[in-house]
């Protein structure tokens, strides 16, 4: 970097791999300066190799005050596909101060040949869309929108989520089942198999370490009740943090 010129300001909205991913490699770069935004969900996240910050901004305004006061120059949300609020924000605060922003996300899944899906909108039509001879569901959405599926108390749910719930979750019958991906075909067709699963929740995030579970539900022949992406306030997109880094690259 020549000595006059100012390193660029970079605020990644995180709370993914990709993310983690994308801080790793700006770590190393001696013109970027970089920070990793966290909502702060999660207790324990995964260490981060950036200065962190952690909480809501209060909205897109917010934001606004956020990047102008620290003089951001450039915003890159890699938030999770289904973190619509933030997402929101980070396109009008952008739009607001005229920032360059980018947004990275997985591609979709697509279904493969042997896969089962039903393709629904939302946690509720998820809910809805359970066969109705389903007695063991996997759910691995998150601890987010879980009440939606206790209209089957029928069902016993299993929860798959990062870290302990610290509040009973809303669900009549269901046991939680602690763990970080990525994950494995072989473990995930092996966890299904003992836990007696005949049905999987998915949200369709995309990435290869959460599609395992796709993998092993087609193993086991068991329908798999895909809930869709919202749709996201229109933004530059790239779908890996190579091209994320390449967007930086060119300025
Ligand atoms: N939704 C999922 O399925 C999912 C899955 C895995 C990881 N995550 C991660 O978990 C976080 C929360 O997800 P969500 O679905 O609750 O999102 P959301 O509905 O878009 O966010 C709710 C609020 O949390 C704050 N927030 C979210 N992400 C933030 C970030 N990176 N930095 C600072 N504030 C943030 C914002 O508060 P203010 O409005 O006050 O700014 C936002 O309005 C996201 O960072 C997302 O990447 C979500």
């Amino acid at each position: 970097m020549p000595a006059s010129a100012e390193p660029r300001r970079v605020l990644i909205l995180g709370g993914t791999g990709d993310a983690v991913q994308l801080a790793r490699a700006l770590a190393e770069r001696l013109d970027i300066e970089a920070t990793v935004s966290l909502a702060g969900l999660t207790r324990k996240p995964a260490p981060l190799p950036l200065p962190v910050r952690r909480g809501g901004f209060g909205g897109a305004g917010g934001l606004v005050d956020h990047l102008r006061a620290e003089g951001v120059t450039h915003l890159i949300d890699a938030t999770h596909p289904f973190a619509q609020r933030i997402s929101a924000s980070a396109v009008e605060a952008a739009a607001a101060l005229d920032l360059p922003l980018l947004r990275l996300a997985r591609p979709p899944w697509k279904p493969g040949p042997d896969e089962r899906w039903i393709e629904v909108a939302d946690p509720a039509a998820a809910a809805r869309a359970l066969p109705a001879a389903a007695r063991q569901v996997f759910l691995a959405i998150g601890r987010r929108d879980l009440a939606a599926f206790a209209i089957r108390p029928d069902i016993r749910f299993h929860v798959r989520m990062i870290e302990p719930p610290e509040a009973a979750l809303p669900l009549p019958d269901h046991r939680v089942i602690l763990a970080r991906g990525p994950f494995e075909v072989d473990a995930e067709t092996a966890l299904f198999h003992r836990l007696g699963i005949d049905s999987l929740v998915a949200k369709n995030a995309g990435g290869t370490g959460a599609r395992a579970k796709l993998t092993a539900a087609a193993t086991l022949r068991l329908p798999v009740v895909m809930i869709r992406r919202p749709t996201l306030p229109p933004a530059r997109d790239v779908e890996s943090v190579e091209d994320a880094l390449g967007w930086l690259a060119s300025g």
